[in-house]
């Protein structure tokens, strides 16, 4: 863990900071005549820099911006509300939020937040999907307009999209190994070791007939079966956790049921992809608490994704937060959970027995395919919000 002095130096930066700034932003105030409350200034980045070499008190100023970029400041710092106090806010002032935890790594966000106000952002995705995915979530704001494809075409008209993969040429290949399609469907030939995701960008493969009911075991529940546990047209609208390329909100769209998609880009366009499917892609974090209100979702579903390779607080925190959206009576289909031998029983079972869910459908089997010895199992698991009392 971080050292108490450091959380410190840093908070004492940002004070510093945020009086050189207030005194630029009076200085901006004063300087201008009409509505000053709604102007904006592209500029700010400008101004700060060059007062800083003014100012006498130097030495802490030069050290904080070194730590902290301008355009950071300007996204974060708080923003006084042009209309004044307001009651749902029970404030005159806005902070936008942007995870505590992107302070903790100067130099990505110094690259991340370098870049020409108004102009293109710089095509630099991996480092943002990075700086993310280590916990500065939401990612700042930028102003500036991000690398599109030169040729873009547009997706295929619905429904041929559901199934159709879509042209190379709507998508930045810069962040990719890959650099078309036809080489991420091929890459489970091609590319030795790789197996995040392997066979998802083949519709012609295995995704083609994920829980349609006609494959493996007892772990694979069918679409079907699991909407038959509820009365007919009562599931409508879900989210699918880390759904790879959105094959479940396909397939769920094919019976009218909405499902918005979480999804990282590992190695993968794999937003892009699922939005040309014509499906809604969501790109936050599986630590990202869920942008839904409370008690409205009929289902959510995760497959692979939750397992252990996810620490544990986190993963208690993410099990509340899924039994927090999903409505009284929704259904949370836990696919293929994933750990190894006696943890189940000492961590996960427990853990899972403790949110609060009913238990509709609880299978365990072995996964194979690496050997028995590894001792590896799946979970699936349907379980349901209680309809009453489930608070
Ligand atoms: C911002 O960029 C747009 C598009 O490049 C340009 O038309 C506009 O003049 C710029 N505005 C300012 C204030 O620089
Ligand atoms: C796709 O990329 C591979 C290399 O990554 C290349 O060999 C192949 O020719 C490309 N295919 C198309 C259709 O552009
Ligand atoms: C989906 O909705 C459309 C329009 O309401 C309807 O015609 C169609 O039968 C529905 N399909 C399914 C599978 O329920």
């Amino acid at each position: 863990m971080d050292s108490p002095h450091k959380t410190r130096s840093l908070s004492t930066n940002l004070l510093f900071l945020f009086i050189l700034l207030t005194s630029n932003l009076l200085t901006l105030l004063f300087s201008s005549t009409l509505y000053p409350s709604c102007s904006y200034n592209p500029t700010t980045t400008t101004t700060i820099t060059t007062t800083n070499a003014d100012v006498p008190n130097t030495r802490v100023a030069a050290e904080a911006t070194t730590e902290l970029p301008p355009e950071f400041l300007s996204f974060t710092s708080a923003q006084l509300l042009p209309l004044g106090f307001n009651t749902n806010f029970d404030s005159d002032t806005l902070y936008p939020p942007v995870g505590r935890a992107c302070t903790l790594f100067p130099d990505e966000l110094r690259r991340y937040m370098s870049y020409k106000v108004n102009g293109s952002c710089p095509d630099d995705e991996l480092l943002a999907q990075k700086l993310l995915l280590k916990g500065c979530e939401p990612l700042p704001r930028r102003r500036c307009r991000p690398a599109a494809p030169p040729h873009y075409v547009e997706p295929f008209p619905l429904p041929v999209s559901f199934w159709t993969t879509p042209s190379d040429s709507s998508v930045v290949w810069t962040a990719y190994t890959c650099k078309n399609y036809s080489c991420l469907i091929n890459r489970r030939r091609n590319q030795k070791g790789f197996d995040d995701c392997k066979d998802c960008f083949d519709l012609e493969g295995p995704e083609k007939v994920r829980w349609s009911g006609s494959v493996g075991s007892g772990v694979d529940f069918s679409i079907d079966e699991v909407l038959a546990t509820k009365k007919p047209g009562t599931i409508r609208i879900g989210l699918d956790i880390g759904g790879g390329v959105a094959t479940f909100a396909i397939r769920m769209k094919e019976k009218n049921i909405t499902i918005v998609t979480t999804s990282m880009n590992l190695n993968g366009p794999f937003n892009n992809f699922i939005a040309s499917r014509g499906v809604v892609p969501l790109y936050i974090s599986i630590s990202q608490r869920l942008p839904f209100f409370d008690n409205t979702l009929d289902i959510v579903h995760s497959m692979h994704v939750l397992s252990n390779w996810i620490p544990t607080t986190l993963l208690h925190f993410l099990f509340f937060d899924i039994y927090r959206v999903l409505r009284p009576g929704g259904l949370f289909w836990l696919d293929h959970f994933f750990c190894v031998g006696e943890q189940f029983e000492e961590v996960y079972q427990p853990l899972i027995d403790s949110i609060g869910f009913k238990k509709v459908k609880w299978v365990v089997g072995r996964k194979l395919d690496r050997g028995p010895e590894l001792r590896e199992m799946y979970l699936s698991a349907l379980l349901e919000k209680p309809l009453k009392n489930s608070w």
